[in-house]
């Protein structure tokens, strides 16, 4: 699905991805971790072709970077993070946001067939959101909001769906019902590869097989999720000890020192 290799990209003289190399396979979902500023979007620009690297090689979904057409391989490839919430019109109801979702544009310009509109209705309704789609796209909440972008991104069916701290500015309550709709898109043996990035651990479901922990700019580790999450690694990760609890197989962690420091 994605083959990275090598993969050096710099802005103003800085090193913002520094030598990295990442494979993901059919069947795995992979979540990116890291705290902010450490490239995680930087890499997946690179992946949508957005952003073109100094050194290294890029192949995703079987197109070599350099010898294919990037907006073609776009459609392929669905992208939700909350700060593409704003580009869409207000005005738009959330029906015609998930339309637009088919042409890959912001706004609804072309004529849509029927079965079309009916695909849309059968994504939200899985989404729950169905009950939504003659409202605003302005006057729904940031969770349904979230949800609607997924939707949208689904429209086309894509191979890709990565999903860039798409639980951002959520409250608890939303932020979990929006990962029990993202474990539901994982759960679909048809349904995309799922690339799930964040800087929070207890948001990694157990259907990321795959975990990639990014710092400053380099892959610190990667491999499977358990394998990665434990308290060793995590605490190396974040260079502060840290205590890890599995929760409904999810892991919570907390920082050491402080929880000591507070007794
Ligand atoms: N267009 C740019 N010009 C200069 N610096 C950038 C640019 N885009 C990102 N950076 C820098 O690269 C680093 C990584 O950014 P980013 O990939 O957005 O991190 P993350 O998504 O992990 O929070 C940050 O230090 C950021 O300031
Ligand atoms: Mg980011």
């Amino acid at each position: 699905m994605i083959n990275v290799e090598n993969v050096i990209f710099s802005r103003n003289n800085k090193d913002i991805l520094k030598n990295v190399s990442w494979s993901v396979n059919k069947g795995e979902h992979w979540c990116l971790l890291g705290l902010n500023g450490s490239g995680k979007t930087t890499l997946l620009n690179v992946i949508n072709g957005y952003i073109w690297p100094m050194k290294g090689k890029v192949e995703v979904l079987g197109n070599l970077f350099g010898q294919t057409n990037i907006p073609e391989l776009r459609k392929e490839i669905g992208w939700v993070s909350s700060s593409i919430q704003q580009k869409f019109n207000e005005t738009d109801t959330v029906l015609e946001v998930v339309l637009s979702g088919k042409f890959a544009s912001i706004g609804l310009y072309e004529h849509v067939e029927n079965n079309e509109i009916e695909h849309a209705k059968s994504i939200l309704r899985m989404l729950n959101c169905e009950k939504l789609q003659f409202q605003n796209y302005g006057v729904i909440s940031q969770g349904e909001r979230q949800r609607v972008l997924i939707a949208r991104a689904l429209m086309s069916s894509p191979k890709l769906l990565i999903l860039d701290e798409p639980c951002n500015g959520l409250d608890l309550i939303a932020r979990e019902q929006l990962l029990k709709y993202i474990e539901k898109i994982a759960e679909n043996p048809s349904g995309p590869t799922l690339i799930y990035v964040t800087h929070h651990v207890e948001e990694i479901l157990p259907c990321f097989t795959h975990s990639l922990l990014m710092r400053e700019g380099e892959v610190f580790s990667q491999g499977a999720t358990q394998e990665q999450l434990t308290e060793a690694n995590l605490s190396s990760f974040f260079q502060h000890p840290v205590a890890v609890q599995v929760q409904q197989n999810r892991t919570w962690i907390a920082l050491k020192e402080y929880a000591e420091e507070r007794r």
